[in-house]
């Protein structure tokens, strides 16, 4: 595994050290001063596929596993879209030894809490992700969500309540910065990401590319909304292992650029 392009001003790191990839990771200065910064990671084939047999794991492999780890490690909070939740049986976040040290220092809870995007509600609160997360899971869902589901949603889950008949994602995301919880990470699903893009949401996207040609019509990582402009992206930081590549792309002009403000 090695690092082929390295932030800029930054030394190449050894990306087989968990502690060197979290330098590589680490969010922007920004978010502790009450900004919020949103970054995706995903896999995709080379083809684009976002899915091979309806997952995402036919296209993840162990280095993508690590540097997937360590994104969790530096979040406060993981925004998920329901689909991806019931598709992939999304379990809590965990907490990892290796990043204790840092996670207290930085403010952090042990682990970063899941944030599930849902309008139907149609969740298995029996599932680990509701009876023991070490950060309560939070449930972000319409005013016009079905009202039994959502009271029982709030027996096991914190329940945001953003947008009428369709979560008003801008709102979510400051909702959940209003908790401390600036550093943010999204894991999509391709239809959460592409409302997340849309909006122009999106200040990073940590990308995997998996050495897979797959076909088929599995969606792109982002997903439904159509832009007005496309997003420009700059690439800051890209490693390579075994033929996985993976990226990080900042938006272009930099979010950090500009002065710091709170969304
Ligand atoms: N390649 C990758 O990195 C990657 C990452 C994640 C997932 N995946 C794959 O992608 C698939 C799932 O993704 P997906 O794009 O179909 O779904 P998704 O984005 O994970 O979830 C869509 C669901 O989220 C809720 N939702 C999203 N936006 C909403 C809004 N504005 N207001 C209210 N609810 C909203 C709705 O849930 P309700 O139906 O509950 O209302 C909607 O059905 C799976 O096959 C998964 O394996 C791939």
């Amino acid at each position: 595994m090695q690092q082929l392009i390295s932030p800029l001003g930054t030394p190449y790191a050894d990306p087989q050290s968990l502690e060197a990839l979290a330098a590589v990771y680490a969010y922007p200065d920004q978010v502790n001063h009450g900004r919020a910064w949103l970054r995706a990671n995903m896999v995709a084939g080379l083809d684009g596929a976002a899915r091979l047999e309806g997952l995402s794991e036919g296209l993840s492999g162990d280095a993508d596993k690590r540097i997937f780890g360590v994104l969790r490690a530096l979040a406060d909070v993981v925004l998920v879209g329901a689909e991806t939740v019931r598709a992939e049986g999304y379990r809590p976040a965990r907490a990892r030894a290796e990043f204790a040290a840092a996670r207290a220092a930085a403010g952090q809870a042990p682990a970063p809490a899941i944030a599930i995007v849902s309008r139907a509600l149609r969740l298995d609160l029996t599932a680990p992700l509701f009876t023991e997360p070490l950060v309560r899971t939070v449930v972000v869902t319409t005013e016009d969500s079905p009202a039994e589901a959502r009271r029982a949603v709030a027996e096991v889950a914190d329940v945001v309540v953003a947008g009428e008949r369709s979560v008003d994602l801008p709102a979510a995301v400051a909702a959940l910065a209003d908790r401390g919880w600036t550093r943010q990470l999204t894991e999509g699903g391709p239809r959460l990401l592409g409302q997340l893009t849309g909006a122009g949401l999106l200040d990073e996207l940590c990308l995997s590319l998996a050495p897979l040609l797959t076909g088929g019509d599995a969606p792109r990582i982002v997903q439904g909304a159509e832009m007005a402009d496309a997003q420009r992206m700059r690439l800051v930081s890209l490693i390579e292992q075994k033929g996985f590549l993976f990226t990080r792309y900042l938006r272009y002009p930099c979010p950090g650029d500009s002065a710091p403000t709170s969304r």
